[in-house]
This record gives C-alpha cells, sequence and structure tokens, in this order.
C-alpha cells in the first residue's frame, strides 16, 4: 500500500496533514526519513509519525512439534488448539501454514506473514507443489511391494476427481515407510495408504521443504525459525 493512503486510513490523518507531514519530514518508514507519499509500506514496515509508532508488526516465524491431540485450528471450542502450546509469545495473528489432523505428531509451521506461508501451502502456488512434505508412517499391516509404483503413479481421490501427484515411498521395514508428497489434500496420506488397502497408524511430519522438525524439540515445544529456515523459501 502506499504511504499517503495508509496514513489516512490506519492513522486517521486527513489527507491534506499527510501530505504535509511527509512534506515537513516528520515520517519515518523502518527508521528512514521518507517524503514521497508513493513510498510502498507492507504490513510488517515500521511506521514512525512525529515520533510516534503507528505500525509495529514484525513477521515471525516458528515450528512447533505438535503432539497428539491438539488441533491445526487456531480456535476451537471442544479441542484444545496448537496455537495454546505457544506459551509466552502473543499468538492472536499466527496462523498455521499446512494443518495436521489432531492425531499427526511433528512438524507445525506457525507465522504472522501470509504471503510467506501461502508460498509454502497455496495448492495453486507452482512453488508450494514443488515443496516436499515428509512423513513418517507406521502402518496397520505390513506395506505391499507395489506400493511405492502406485504411489509414485498417483493415487486417484473419487471425492476431488483428481490424482494425486508423484510420491515417493521409502520402506523403512514391514510396517514403516517415510513418504514424501507434493500436495496437502484433506487426510492425504491416510488416504493414499486407505486406497492400496492398508491403514495409518502414526503419522509424523519431519519436514516440509528445507525446514526440518528440530530434533532437540521435544512434543508440544517451540521455536522461532532461524533466518535460513525462513529465507529459502524467497
Ligand atoms: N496426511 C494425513 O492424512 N494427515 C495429516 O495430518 C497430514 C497428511
Amino acid at each position: 500500500m502506499q504511504l499517503d493512503r495508509f496514513l489516512c486510513k490506519h492513522a486517521d490523518y486527513s489527507r491534506k496533514t499527510v501530505l504535509q507531514l511527509l512534506s515537513q519530514q516528520q515520517v519515518k518508514v523502518d527508521g528512514q526519513t521518507i517524503q514521497h507519499r508513493e513510498f510502498l509500506v507492507t504490513q510488517f514496515s515500521h511506521i514512525e509519525v512525529q515520533g510516534k509508532t503507528i505500525q509495529r508488526h514484525t513477521a515471525r516465524y516458528y515450528m512447533l512439534n505438535k503432539p497428539a491431540g491438539f488441533l491445526s485450528a487456531t480456535t476451537d471450542p471442544v479441542h484444545p488448539t496448537a496455537l495454546t502450546l505457544l506459551t509466552g509469545i502473543d499468538t492472536s495473528d499466527l496462523h498455521i501454514a499446512g494443518r495436521l489432523d489432531r492425531a499427526t505428531t511433528g512438524l507445525l509451521i506457525l507465522t504472522n506473514d501470509g504471503k510467506w506461508s501461502r508460498q509454502l501451502t497455496e495448492p495453486k502456488s507452482v512453488k508450494a507443489q514443488k515443496i516436499p512434505k515428509v512423513y513418517f508412517v507406521e502402518t496397520a499391516y505390513a506395506i505391499s511391494p507395489t506400493t511405492a509404483q502406485r504411489f509414485a503413479e498417483g493415487i486417484y481421490f473419487k471425492t476431488e476427481d483428481t490424482t494425486t501427484s508423484p510420491a515417493q515411498l521409502e520402506i523403512i521395514c514391514k510396517k514403516t515407510s517415510r513418504l514424501t508428497i507434493y500436495e496437502g489434500r484433506y487426510h492425504q496420506v491416510k488416504r493414499m495408504f486407505a486406497a492400496v488397502g492398508n491403514r495409518v497408524v502414526n503419522l509424523h511430519r519431519e519436514k516440509m521443504g528445507k525446514i526440518s522438525l528440530d530434533p532437540t524439540l521435544k512434543l508440544g515445544e517451540f521455536r522461532a525459525l532461524t533466518l535460513n529456515e525462513i529465507d529459502w523459501i524467497l
């Protein structure tokens, strides 16, 4: 948004006052005096007028090792949500980048940066379609030798009338495997295994793109993402 529009909208100044403040060098964006009314600001720009902060909004990114039993939602009347585990920080503007089912454990990413999270998870984003999501899977029955081939060819989902994009299955032992998918459809991993006559009994997300679940995080613990973990997506 243009700086003059932002100030009229958010700081309740008249347009005339905004132009005066700009020409009198009374407006700073991220510490720099700005006189240009068309200067572009974002939801994360730090904006000051006459020394008073009008917007202080920093982008924040976290990873949580989600335990079973917590919903990937910001609020819920019945079940505890993953956000309640982020104690000691302001969670009011956070959202989840790539949900997990209530019983699924592992890597959950939370942020207040919608543009960033859309690149990671938006189904239509070309970038998101290339981002591998890696799951450790335990199944009720031994994995049949044809499963990897079936997943690589794609599994047809009747509800959406679509075929999943090629996925890689690494069989670890009889009933455990590591599955890499490139989408995030509803119950995708469970439905893929159900389609080949198996059943997922434990599901744990290990990785999304270059962000791996920090092995030092116990279930229910979280930490801020590092700059490297944030920047690779840009
Ligand atoms: N696929 C599922 O079936 N469940 C999840 O939580 C994530 C992927």
